[in-house]
């Protein structure tokens, strides 16, 4: 266990809102949803203590860009310690907010995927709905492209807060703790809908 992340969690409960990192079968389900048969801009929202991160990296190729959004302050110095070697991360002790202007800043018009573990159920809804259109509008328009999350609740598809992505598929991951949702949503509506794991 984390001991790291499970202090964040006493010090920022709801914020953080897991008191252990993601188990091994969910970063695989994660990853199996996105395609790295080439050079990929990624943005993570909320990497905690980096596990999808490290798994996300080690299928990237070289030419790859991965953009990660970690609020708390102590987790994203420690992603910085952790991945200073490696060229393709970006770490941004930054809301997921700051997607449009992070992927600007660095000269890119949009990124191919966007994955996601902040707590959405905890976030007021004009902020959510301002969060899920600019995620949605940062999304390069082709088929791979999509947002991927986890989440202990299937609410973004369920209450329709997603409606602006023409396709949706989930599933149900019951190896973590605790048990969750992993639903990818397509930027197009020819989405790719087969995995790749
Ligand atoms: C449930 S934890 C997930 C951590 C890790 N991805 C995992 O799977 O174990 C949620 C993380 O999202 C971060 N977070 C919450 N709201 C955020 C936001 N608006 N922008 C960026 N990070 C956020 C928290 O600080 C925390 O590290």
């Amino acid at each position: 266990m984390s001991v790291l992340f499970l202090k964040r969690f006493l010090s920022r409960p709801k914020q953080v809102a897991s008191i252990i990192p993601s188990s091994r079968t969910l970063i695989r389900k994660v990853t199996g949803k996105m395609k790295f048969d080439r050079p990929r801009v990624i943005g993570e929202f909320g990497p905690g203590e980096g596990c999808h991160t490290r798994e996300i990296l080690s299928r990237m190729c070289p030419e790859s860009k991965l953009i990660l959004f970690e609020l708390d302050p102590e987790l994203a110095g420690h992603l910085e310690r952790n991945f200073r070697d490696d060229s393709r991360v970006t770490v941004l002790n930054a809301d997921a907010a700051t997607l449009p202007q992070a992927l600007a800043n660095r000269g890119l018009a949009h990124c191919d995927y966007v994955v996601s573990g902040i707590p959405f159920s905890l976030i007021e809804a004009e902020k959510k709905r301002a969060l899920l259109r600019a995620t949605f509008d940062s999304l390069a328009p082709h088929d791979d492209s999509a947002f991927i999350i986890y989440q202990v609740t299937n609410e973004l598809r369920d209450r329709g807060h997603c409606n602006h992505f023409p396709r949706a598929e989930s599933e149900y991951c019951l190896a973590n703790i605790p048990p969750m949702f992993v639903t990818k949503f397509y930027k197009t509506a020819n989405g790719h809908a087969k995995r790749t794991a």
